[in-house]
């Protein structure tokens, strides 16, 4: 199949990339490198020995994306691209609203007009706020609890009255818990800007000498040892499951959603310690009061996803936190930065006013194509 693949430079996009590329797909990346690097489709095309080329645009300027759907008719998209951290969507929730729910309105109207029907979305565990149980099932009623959690909710609803408008759309929702880890050859992985907000990244930054301390925001919840419970998915099997999700679409209309977890929590004790066994290295921490917002413990039940799509999680928190490692302490400071001159001069963002839309790093991929 020939995929266009949203976000495909970042860090769960780059995986899934990799993966298609393994089954022998012509994959196309729009992204508009605003919290990515092109160096990671560099390495997925060092490592598969295949290329998918990178057109380098974004999703709020509609003839840019009219332009890639019209050249490359694409049989079905995967939509990563979108901003995700939670807190900043506080701070700035029109601009959340704005890059992920309008972003993804055009995507689907020129998705629409190129008559391309088949879409994987990333949506996320998010989406069910404090559903007052641990073990989410998707038939639990969304009710995000902070902008960018609603912004994913009301893309999903947004899916559903499309695919409730005719059968020819066929819309995979895979709401992903906490993705970590790295590909296995380490030349691929997480690379965040700033300070992580999430607790894998800040703990290898940690291990790595990067910054001094982990801060553990709370050890008084009800969970076994009193820190916060969570279901962290290795982010080779979360690309796995977009193949599959997108094989299920080829034959289903309509907006399905599976959750993408291994139906298994682990504390923040626990991921601290598999590091430490998997570094070799002690990992200073802290305790500190909760983080607002937080819940004490939720997991997936993956059932659904198991029965009807055939994936299933096959890699542990043993295998998350080595492959994590792998890729931390071989590229301690993430991609390399690139000679400002090798920057696409496309900055498209800059006038649609998306803070951090100026390309983070470049290093030129093989092939790129600037909209
Ligand atoms: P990421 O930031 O690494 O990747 C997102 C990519 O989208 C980046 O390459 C960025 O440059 C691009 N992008 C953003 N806005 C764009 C725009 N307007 N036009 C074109 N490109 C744009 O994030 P990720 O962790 O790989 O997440 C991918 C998707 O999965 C996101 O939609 C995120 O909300 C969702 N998700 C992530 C997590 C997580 O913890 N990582 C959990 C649940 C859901
Ligand atoms: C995990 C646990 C923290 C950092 C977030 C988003 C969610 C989804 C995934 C996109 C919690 C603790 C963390 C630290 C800590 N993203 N922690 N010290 O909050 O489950 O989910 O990322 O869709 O929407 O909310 O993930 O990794 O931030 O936290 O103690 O420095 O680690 O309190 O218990 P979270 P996280």
């Amino acid at each position: 199949m020939r995929i266009l693949v949203t976000g495909g430079a970042g860090y769960i996009g780059s995986h899934t990339v990799l993966l298609l590329l393994e089954e022998g797909h012509e994959v196309h990346v729009f992204d508009n490198l605003s919290n990515s690097s092109p160096e990671a489709l560099n390495r997925v095309a060092e490592i598969t020995g295949r290329e998918a080329r990178l057109h380098v645009g974004d999703l709020l300027d509609q003839r840019q994306l009219d332009d890639v759907f019209a050249e490359l008719k694409p049989d079905a998209v995967i939509h990563f691209a979108g901003l995700k951290a939670v807190g900043e969507s506080v701070d700035f929730p029109l601009r959340y609203y704005r890059n992920n729910v309008t972003g993804t309105l055009n995507l689907l109207e020129a998705m629409d007009s190129h008559d391309v029907h088949t879409l994987v979305f990333s949506s996320s565990a998010t989406v069910y706020g404090d559903a007052g149980v641990v073990k989410y099932r998707e038939d639990l009623k969304l009710d995000a609890v902070n902008p960018y959690g609603r912004t994913k909710m009301h893309v999903e609803q947004m899916l559903e009255d499309v695919a409730g408008s005719s059968d020819k759309w066929h819309i995979a929702r895979l709401r992903y818990f906490n993705p970590v880890g790295a590909h296995e050859s380490g030349r691929i992985g997480e690379d965040p800007t700033g300070i992580p907000n999430n607790l894998m990244p800040f703990i290898s930054q940690v291990a790595v000498g990067r910054r001094p301390v982990l801060r553990i925001f709370g050890n008084d919840y009800a969970t076994p040892d009193g820190t916060g419970v969570r279901d962290y998915i290795h982010v080779v099997d979360l690309a796995a499951a977009h193949l599959a999700a997108l094989e299920y679409c080829i034959d289903h209309s309509g907006a399905h959603a599976w959750n993408i977890g291994t139906g298994h929590g682990s504390s923040v004790m626990e991921v601290l310690h598999a590091f430490e066994r998997a570094s070799g290295r002690d990992i200073p921490f802290e305790l500190v009061d909760r983080r607002p917002g937080d819940l004490a413990e939720y997991y997936a039940d993956p059932t659904l996803a198991r029965e009807e799509i055939g994936w299933k999680a096959e890699r542990g928190l043993e295998e998350m936190v080595a492959d994590n490692w792998r890729w931390q302490s071989t590229n301690p400071d993430g991609y390399p930065d690139a000679d400002p001159a090798d920057l696409p001069d496309t900055d498209p963002s800059e006038e649609d006013g998306v803070k951090g839309s100026k390309p983070k790093r470049a290093t030129g991929p093989n092939e790129t194509t600037k909209l």
